[in-house]
Parts: C-alpha cells; sequence; structure tokens
C-alpha cells in the first residue's frame, strides 16, 4: 500500500519520498518511473540483507534490472573510508558503468555511506534510499548529506548528493530493536517541538500507538516529518541559515555523545536529553513557558527516552561543546524553541552560565 508521496522541491535535483507499509516490493517499478536502467548494487549489511534483500532481488528482478549484492558488516564503528573502499570493490567487481545506480537498504550508516559511493563512484551514479530504522526514514535519508567517519570525528568525510527518489516501508520496521526505534522517536519530537505545534500534539495523543508501532500512526508519524524535513531542506539545501534548526537538541545532544564516547546513548537518545536541556534554556531566557517546557520534557519521558545529562564537570561539557562545528568566533548557535512549534536561533557565548541552567557546575 502506498499511503503518501512527498516531494523534496530542489530544482533538477527534485525527487519523491514515497511511503507506506508493505511497499518493499514495489522498488523496481519505482526504479522505471524515476528512469534508472542499467544494473543497480544493493548496499546493505549483515544484520539487513538478510531481512529484506530477497524481496527487493525479486522486485527488481521483475522490473528487468539486474542487481547484485554488496553487504557491508554492520555498524556504526564501521562507517570508515575501509568500508566504502568495500563497496568501490563490490562496485568495480560487478562492472557497474556510469548507466548503473545504487540502492542504498539499511539505516543511517548504509545510507549515509552508499550515497557518498554513489556520489563518488565514476564521479557520481544515481542511488535511491531504502531507509529501514526510523531514525533514517525521518531523518538521515532525506536532504543529501552523505559521508564516512573520520577517526577524529564524525561525519567529517562527505558530499550534499541528493538521492532519486526515497522508499519508506514503515513494516520494515517490525524488525527494528526497540532501542533503535525509540532512538527515531526522539528525531521525531525534534520536528514537532521547533517546527510544527500541531504535529507536537498529534504526538503527544498518539503516543501509546506509536510505541505500540501501530501502522497508521507509524506512517501519519514519518511522512509528517519527512514533509517538514523536506521543507527546510527546500529553503536551505546546503545549511547556509534555516536548515540549522535541524540540530534542536544535538548541540548538548553532540556533547553527551562525545564525553560518552558514543556508546553509551543511541543517537536519538542523546538529542532527546539535548532536547529537554534546550527546552530548560529557552525557558529561562523567557523564549518558552513553563508549561511549554514541561510538556516537552513530558513526551521525551512517555516515548521512553532520556531526560538528564550524564555527570561529567563543567570543563568537560565546554571543551566538548567548544569542538561544536556550529561554534564560530561569536559563539555557540543554539536552536531554542519558541513557545511549542516555533524556533529562534541564538548566539550563546556564556557556556558555563548554559550549562548552570541545565544543572552542570564546575
Ligand atoms: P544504523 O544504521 O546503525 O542502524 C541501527 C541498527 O539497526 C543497525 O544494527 C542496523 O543494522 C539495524 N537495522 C536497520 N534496519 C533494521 C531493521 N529494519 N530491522 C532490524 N535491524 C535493523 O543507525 P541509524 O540510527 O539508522 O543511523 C545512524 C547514522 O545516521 C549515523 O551514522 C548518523 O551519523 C547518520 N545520520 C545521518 C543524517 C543525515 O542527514 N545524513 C542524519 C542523522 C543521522
Ligand atoms: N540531520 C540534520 C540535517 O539533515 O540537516
Amino acid at each position: 500500500m502506498i499511503a503518501e508521496k512527498i516531494r523534496v522541491a530542489l530544482d533538477e535535483r527534485s525527487y519523491d519520498i514515497e511511503m507506506g507499509a508493505g511497499n518493499l516490493d514495489r522498488i523496481g517499478s519505482l526504479c522505471r518511473e524515476v528512469g534508472l536502467s542499467g544494473t543497480a548494487a544493493v548496499v546493505s549489511n549483515t544484520t539487513v540483507a538478510p531481512l529484506y534483500y530477497e524481496t527487493v532481488r525479486l522486485s527488481m528482478e521483475r522490473a528487468g534490472y539486474r542487481v547484485v549484492p554488496v553487504t557491508l558488516p554492520d555498524g556504526e564503528g564501521y562507517k570508515n573510508s575501509a568500508t566504502l573502499n568495500l563497496i568501490y570493490d563490490g562496485l568495480v567487481d560487478a562492472s557497474l558503468d556510469r548507466g548503473s545506480f545504487i540502492l542504498a537498504l539499511g539505516g543511517g550508516v548504509i545510507g549515509d555511506m552508499a550515497g557518498f559511493a554513489a556520489a563518488s563512484y565514476l564521479r557520481g551514479i544515481p542511488f535511491v534510499q531504502i531507509p529501514t530504522t526510523l531514525l533514517s526514514q525521518v531523518d538521515s535519508s532525506v536532504g543529501g548529506k552523505t559521508g564516512i567517519n573520520h577517526p577524529r570525528g564524525k561525519n567529517l568525510i562527505g558530499a550534499f548528493y541528493q538521492p532519486k527518489a526515497v522508499l519508506i516501508d514503515v513494516a520494515t520496521l517490525d524488525t527494528l530493536p526497540e532501542r533503535e526505534f525509540l532512538s527515531g522517536l526522539g528525531e521525531i519530537v525534534k520536528y514537532g517541538a521547533v517546527l510544527d505545534g500541531g504535529f507536537f500534539d498529534f504526538l503527544e495523543t498518539n503516543a501509546k500507538l506509536l510505541l505500540a508501532r501501530d501502522k497508521e500512526a507509524l506512517i501519519q508519524a514519518v511522512s509528517r516529518s519527512c514533509a517538514i524535513k523536506a521543507k527546510v531542506v527546500a529553503e536551505d539545501e546546503r545549511e547556509g541559515g534555516v536548515r540549522a534548526v535541524l540540530n534542536y537538541g544535538h548541540t548538548l545532544g553532540h556533547a553527551v555523545e562525545t564525553l560518552t564516547g558514543y556508546t553509551r546513548y543511541l543517537h536519538g537518545e542523546a538529542v532527546a536529553i539535548g532536547m529537554v536541556q534546550a527546552a530548560r534554556i529557552s525557558q529561562h531566557y523567557g523564549f518558552c513557558s513553563q508549561a511549554d517546557r514541561e510538556r516537552i520534557e513530558a513526551l521525551v519521558v512517555a516515548l521512553g527516552l532520556p531526560t538528564e545529562l550524564p555527570s561529567f564537570p563543567a570543563r568537560q561539557y565546554r571543551e566538548a561543546l567548544s569542538h561544536d562545528k556550529k561554534v564560530r568566533d561569536k559563539g555557540l548557535l543554539f536552536i531554542c524553541n519558541q513557545g511549542i512549534g516555533a524556533y529562534r536561533m541564538e548566539r550563546l557565548t556564556d557556556l558555563g552560565a548554559l550549562l548552570e541552567i541545565c544543572g552542570i557546575g564546575e
């Protein structure tokens, strides 16, 4: 069932996000509809390929494509140049030429890496995103940020490179581990908190259905998230301005991930903590009421996500924050919620004061 189509409007780089439940076997027809030809390399990993590669292969072959699998080890630790080389090896081995394309079948790690391989192989071949985690369905598969990590930092190597289409099947979320699922809900809250108050209401009302992975509720939550992200990306593809709003909750979230060595929290969990703290800071500066802040915190709790910063000295938080790529000479560009459903971007120079508001002392 196709439930929804959302357009990402970027002139000649425009594309559709097709969404449904049980629509994975539409991938072959979709590739034909967007004019792709030649061989398709399906880049996936050892967890996702056994679950969904066969459906993709059959659909693609029915549509007349030759399909080759490129199956990678699973994990953020493999989002690096060595694994990227494995993708190139697979493409070269299968003699993929400029008339071929890539399908990225997996979560954000696969989507980012396969997208970057597509951006760089033969100076660029087309690719289609088939995101299979909640986080990748609502965030990483849309907007064209692709890349890999460098030993000295996350996502340091990459390119803006838009897919030809995104196919989202929320039924693939049935197999997603619970913690990964909740982590994706964290990114969904972000859209409501700073960009759409009506959507925030929807999330409050439907929290239980979402936790039960109800397909109707999921399609609504994923499609509204994608529509919001598509609009932001269409306005600011390369993050020169408004796209930075998508970093709500990420400034302190990244600091938490850095301080805990990327092992204790999943990304959406760290973002959830960051959002609750951002709401505290917003209330402190008078941008939202206590009631607004409490609603954000209550939704995060209702969705089974953490709220409190792990205990590290302010000095270590300051150090982690000043490495944040959003720090410019003028201070930290911090995304605050203005009430619920709107935002303001503030330059905050006094990191000590910011941390005190969050209960982190020297
Ligand atoms: P992930 O890709 O590591 O997936 C999480 C786990 O779930 C993995 O073990 C994966 O194999 C497994 N999995 C995936 N789909 C499954 C399914 N349907 N059933 C069972 N298991 C499944 O993690 P993620 O949270 O999807 O993505 C995180 C990555 O996304 C990070 O590298 C981050 O930098 C990146 N990211 C990119 C953007 C962007 O704009 N490009 C935005 C946000 C995050
Ligand atoms: N994940 C933030 C962005 O795509 O800009």
